[in-house]
């Protein structure tokens, strides 16, 4: 499926008709505790091997990927760090102004486009089908991109916020992303994986390529992976 600039401006339009193929992991029944269509991602750890300060010293930019792909309990643990729910009433582990919870995280791996739902711990099917080659593309030629078993997609409904901040809701969504990928990026080391946030991308295309909804907007794109 090669990227046009007509799909995207049909996308922005909100004319662009996705096929979702059937998968066979989107075929299964609903695991215990996952949303209707969605697959329960394997609980999330809470003691690691690495301790925060040994996190912080060794996070870098790492854009050489092997191409092994990662565990669903290493793509849940990562989701988790981003945006999981650790609070009876809903809160995450990152902060949001006013709990207003704008982000949307989605997963692209090659099987295809996947959704985080953090109410479940769980993720939906968006598109089957092998995207990151086009994700590459459509993020500046950044080749190591279409490498990673994993790339997470930050992405965000600014309304959310707007409708309480207006304005100011450019700002807070902005600064919500930077606490998840910072959270992501973090995880990342904790696991053993590395990782290198990417915000040099073409919004709409990225939109089109990953299947955003209408309202939603793609702020960082984070490759990741084992160490080649
Ligand atoms: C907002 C932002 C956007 C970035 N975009 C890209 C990018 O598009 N491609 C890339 O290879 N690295 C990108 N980076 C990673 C930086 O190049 C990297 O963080 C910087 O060189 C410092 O290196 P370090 O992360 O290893 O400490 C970005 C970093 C930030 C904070």
């Amino acid at each position: 499926m090669a990227f046009s600039r007509t799909a995207a401006a049909a996308a922005a339009a909100g004319t662009l008709i996705v096929v979702i193929a059937a998968s066979s992991i989107a075929n299964r029944p609903p695991a215990p505790g996952s949303a209707a269509g969605a697959d329960a991602l394997p609980s999330p750890m809470l003691h690691g091997q690495v301790s925060l300060e040994e996190a912080l010293a060794a996070r870098r930019s790492v854009r050489e990927f092997a191409p092994a792909a990662l565990t669903d309990a290493e793509i849940g643990q990562l989701l988790w760090a981003a945006q999981g729910v650790t609070s009876a009433d809903g809160r995450r582990t990152a902060p949001s102004a006013g709990g207003t919870y704008p982000l949307e995280l989605l997963a692209v791996t090659a099987s295809g486009v996947h959704r985080y739902l953090p109410k479940t711990h769980s993720l939906r099917v968006v598109r089957s089908g092998d995207v990151r080659a086009e994700l590459a593309e459509v993020a500046l030629e950044q080749r190591f991109v279409a490498d990673a078993p994993l790339v997470v997609v930050v992405a965000a409904v600014p309304s959310r916020t707007a409708a309480r901040y207006g304005a100011r809701a450019e700002r807070y969504v902005a600064l919500e992303a930077g606490h998840a990928t910072q959270n992501l990026l973090l995880q990342a080391v904790a696991l053993g994986l590395v990782a290198v946030p990417v915000g040099a991308f073409d919004d709409a295309a990225v939109a089109w390529v990953t299947g955003l909804d209408a309202g939603e907007q793609a702020l960082y794109l984070v490759p990741i992976g084992r160490a080649r």
